[in-house]
């Protein structure tokens, strides 16, 4: 499947002040010069603030971290957890359509999609509340069929759960996530069979649940107050103090890998010419049928 960044991007992007707080104390993780590191989870958290990834999020968090905005676009559009799509704003439904969930009955679920949100994946519903798409394996099969809406899975389910859920947040509700048939977890649909002890001394929810339920974060953008969201090995940063507090900063003339690209700035090579350019010897670069043509002309498909 292609990644490419949407036809339509906003003008800008900037964290909200307590999320660039998080975002500095994020890079204090990384020593001098190596904050390129915590481009995954600055990324995810400008999606988490937004709901997708637009082009100038992206190229936010690049200068934000001192690398090249192409490093930070190759890392946005290789992982799938990146949505490069403007996403539903009350939630967006990834539908697992992996062996299991399939065998139970995941194609139904994506019927109820198709039907209730829009036809096609990665598109928002005409009243702008909901996408979806289908998604690989989310580790959950003991559940399945299952989907994840916003941060939570919501398991166990049936085409008439699904659209219960769905209605159910169309009118501002967060339905409790996890097992959806009344299991607790993931033990046998008639109960469980070992590790008997103690369950009727449990909390009301799995652990899993009990946690979603306490943070109540399950669709909600992520604007970087949430307690239970910070990082707890670390003193939070004041947003007051974040623009003059001492951070480790990118190191601006040390390039963060072995191509030496330090910043944006850096000149970049020609990968490419077109087939009638001149190459550098006067001639001209014709490419036969299966080969690609770069700098040094016609190139082979074997050739490195
Ligand atoms: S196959 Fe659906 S969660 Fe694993």
């Amino acid at each position: 499947m292609l990644r490419r960044l949407h036809h339509t991007q906003p003008a800008g992007f900037e964290f909200t002040p307590a999320n660039l707080a998080w975002a500095r104390g994020q890079m204090t993780k990384y020593p001098e010069g190596r904050q390129a590191s915590a481009v995954i989870p600055l990324l995810f958290r400008a999606q988490e603030q937004e709901g997708w990834l637009s082009r100038p999020a992206i190229e936010y968090v690049a200068d934000l971290l001192g690398m090249a905005r192409i490093r930070a676009l190759e890392v946005a559009t290789f992982y799938f957890m990146f949505q490069l799509s403007p996403v539903g704003s009350v939630a967006h439904i990834q539908i697992c359509g992996t062996t299991t969930c399939m065998i139970c009955g995941a194609e139904e679920l994506i019927a109820v999609c198709k039907e209730l949100i829009t036809a096609n994946p990665h598109q928002v519903s005409a009243d702008g509340k909901f996408s979806w798409e289908e998604v690989e394996c989310l580790g959950a099969c003991t559940n399945a069929p299952m989907a994840q809406i916003g941060k939570d899975n919501y398991e166990d389910l049936t085409p008439d759960v699904l659209r219960g859920l769905i209605a159910r947040f169309s009118a501002g509700e967060v339905p409790r996530p996890g097992p959806q048939n009344g299991r607790y977890s993931s033990e046998a649909k008639g109960g469980p069979t070992a590790l008997t002890e103690g369950t009727e001394d449990r909390a009301p929810f799995n652990a899993a649940v009990q946690r979603a339920v306490e943070i109540g974060d399950t669709i909600k953008r992520i604007d970087g107050t949430e307690v239970a969201l910070r990082t707890p090995w670390q003193r939070q940063p004041e947003v007051d103090e974040a623009p003059d507090a001492p951070h480790p900063q990118p190191a601006a003339d040390h390039p963060i890998d072995d191509t030496g690209i330090a910043t944006e700035t850096a000149p970049v090579k020609s990968a490419a010419r077109m087939p009638d350019e001149k190459t550098a010897e006067g001639g001209t670069a014709q490419a036969e049928p299966g080969q690609q043509v770069n700098a040094d002309g016609p190139k082979g498909k074997g050739d490195a």
